[in-house]
């Protein structure tokens, strides 16, 4: 089963009815020009054109704004509409009737399912929000009052007032929804005597949007401090909520981006801190809710933005989400800058104690997170003492050398040297003698270090040559695919592809992966490929480089295990696949 529900037999044959060409001249006016078509980019402002259509290769691609796209992709942009709807609307196109077999009925039943549990989270939220606004004098009106909050605020954000227990599935019962549909949508819970009861119950709450700007969960904050109550509730995971997807605050950072209003965002912990941010106009921030970042936040954000500032809770724990968060950022190829608030322990009672002006400073101030990295890092150590600071120097520069470009280790160096006041020379140094490696601990770190940038270019090389048909035996270098990035997913996909005998077209693969723009995968599909004589060469290097090194491990491995051999028969063996391994591995380097 693909993507929305549809087969990708079912797909297929709406893209085969469906050429890119035609698809996008229903709606621009393309030019053909070489290989490509082209015209000004429906999604951003530009007077030159620098939006391109590969007819072969059945996708869009804006090289001024990064979109890019299959069939779908294009439809669900320029209608604003969702997959399944982009489908109906090309099949439609194409005179296909839409599949009516089981599949689609259990689709069918789920989407059902779906759109209940949407009507009973719009139902509680409007309950809320409406017991909110009617009851001025409830704890959780005064709460917000004494915490600043405006009405503006209330009303955008839609919070809300849970006063009991009882009267949220008493309403909902009235509106025909059963206690089934409110336990899938999580506003309810089931006591002793198996009566249902607000999850919520006399919190002041928070519903959890997410990207489209449908609630889909919600957190409750206890207005009466005590220890037996925790200080939020939050929603489960339901059918329509999944927490380490979405971010508090990314419905309206979508919006911005719409407006092309968008070009950084600053995340910070609390929902609170949010609703301050964007209480005094700072929009473009959205909230982690206090969990970890993940990769998909990660990759959520930069479909909308290169550049985040983190900004969050100026406590230790905020320093070591700070050190986690960069990492998962950086990963997925964002632009981190790193605020630590002094004064404050958060960016909403930073906001109240020095004003708008001051935390727009903060954040304009904000440092480059290597930056950060290596400055405080230094505060682990005593660097008038030698022997700390020469240990520091180690971590320092071992943190600097996974940066790939030499021009920004020369950057980083320099705050090193600002640090150590050592003279730079010196340090540029002892950093060549981290980096220069004997040949053998090269070849490990074929899979090891994903930050090396040599690895990473094949890798990017090797799945554009099999993307596009240039490599045809591929199954013998799974070698360098197994970490956990989206390279690798996209190497075993194309393996699986393979081994099922189906065609992978560049268009598929739109449907198969979310592709941000200058993510890895964006680059494998506009791989560009280098003039013929070269590409070869690097092909069959980097191809001999993998084989060289599935062997080496092999012929480690079995060294290793020389010592543990149990019977003569299997140190026969053991000792001639070594032999074997050895002449391969030597014929592989002459
Ligand atoms: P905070 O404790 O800082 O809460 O946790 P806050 O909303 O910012 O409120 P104050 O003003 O500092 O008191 C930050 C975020 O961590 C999550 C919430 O999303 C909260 O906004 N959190 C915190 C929970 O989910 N559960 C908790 O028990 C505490
Ligand atoms: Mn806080």
């Amino acid at each position: 089963m693909a993507r929305g529900g549809f087969s990708s037999e079912f797909l297929d044959r709406v893209r085969a009815k469906n050429d890119i060409v035609d698809v996008v001249s229903k709606y621009l006016t393309l030019t053909r020009r070489g290989m490509n078509y082209w015209a000004c980019c429906p999604f951003h402002n530009e007077k030159t054109p620098s939006f391109s259509v590969k007819q072969d290769g059945q996708f869009f691609k804006c090289f001024g704004c990064g979109e890019s796209g299959n069939i779908f992709n294009f439809v669900m942009k320029m209608e604003n509409v969702d997959f399944p709807t982009a489908v109906e609307i090309l099949a439609k196109n194409a005179g296909l009737e839409l599949p009516t077999d089981t599949e689609n009925e259990e689709m069918k039943k789920r989407k059902h399912e779906r759109d209940r549990v949407y009507a009973v989270l719009k139902a509680t939220t409007e309950f809320y929000h409406k017991n909110l606004i009617e009851n001025p004098n409830s704890e959780q009106a005064k709460y917000l009052k004494q915490r600043g909050l405006n009405q503006e605020m209330i009303k955008k954000f839609q919070i809300g007032a849970s006063l009991n227990f009882d009267s949220l599935p008493e309403h909902l019962r009235k509106l025909g929804f059963t206690p089934k549909e409110m336990m899938s949508a999580g506003v309810v819970g089931v006591g002793e005597d198996n009566r249902i009861y607000d999850f919520y119950g006399k919190r002041l709450v928070f519903p959890i949007f997410n990207g489209f700007g449908d609630v889909v969960a919600y957190s409750g904050r206890s207005v009466t401090p005590s220890p037996e109550h925790t200080k939020y509730k939050n929603t489960p995971q339901t059918i329509v909520f999944n927490k380490s997807e979405i971010l508090f605050g990314y419905n309206f950072a979508r919006e911005l981006k719409r407006e092309r209003m968008l070009d950084t965002l600053v995340i910070v912990e609390g929902h609170i801190d949010v609703i301050a941010c964007h209480q005094v106009g700072i929009t473009n921030t959205i909230g982690c809710m206090g969990t970890a970042l993940t990769t998909l936040h990660a990759k959520k954000i930069k479909q909308l933005v290169d550049n985040v500032i983190l900004c969050l809770d100026g406590d230790n724990a905020g320093n070591m989400a700070t050190y986690k968060a960069i990492d998962v950022l950086k990963q997925v190829g964002l632009n981190v800058r790193v605020v630590r608030l002094s004064g404050a322990k958060d960016p909403d009672e930073f906001i109240k104690k020095y004003g708008k002006n001051n935390f727009l400073e903060v954040l304009t101030n904000s440092i480059d997170c290597v930056d950060f990295v290596l400055t405080d890092s230094a505060k682990k150590y005593n660097l008038e003492n030698n022997a700390e600071k020469n240990q520091y120097i180690q971590e320092a520069l071992n943190y600097i050398s996974n940066f790939s470009t030499p021009a920004e280790q020369e950057i980083y160096l320099s705050v090193v040297q600002k640090l150590v006041k050592i003279p730079i020379d010196a340090l540029r140094k002892s950093m060549q003698k981290t980096e220069t490696k004997p040949a053998e601990e090269i070849e490990e770190n074929l899979t090891d270090t994903p930050s090396n940038n040599y690895i990473l270019e094949s890798k990017i090389m090797v799945l554009a040559s099999i993307l596009y048909k240039k490599l045809e035996n591929f199954e013998d270098i799974s070698g360098l695919f197994n970490s956990n990035d989206e390279l690798s997913e996209l190497y075993k996909f194309l393996v699986q592809k393979k081994n099922e005998n189906e065609d992978v077209t560049v268009s598929s693969l739109f449907d198969n992966f979310e592709i941000s723009k200058n993510s890895l995968i964006d680059r494998v599909i506009n791989y560009v490929f280098p003039e013929t004589d070269v590409y070869k060469q690097l092909l069959s290097d980097t191809i001999k480089r993998v084989k060289l090194l599935n062997l080496n491990n092999e012929l480690k491995e079995l060294k290793s295990k020389l010592s543990k051999v149990q019977s003569s028969e299997e140190l026969t063996e053991t000792l001639k696949r070594m032999q074997e391994l050895t002449m391969l591995i030597n014929k592989e380097k002459a």
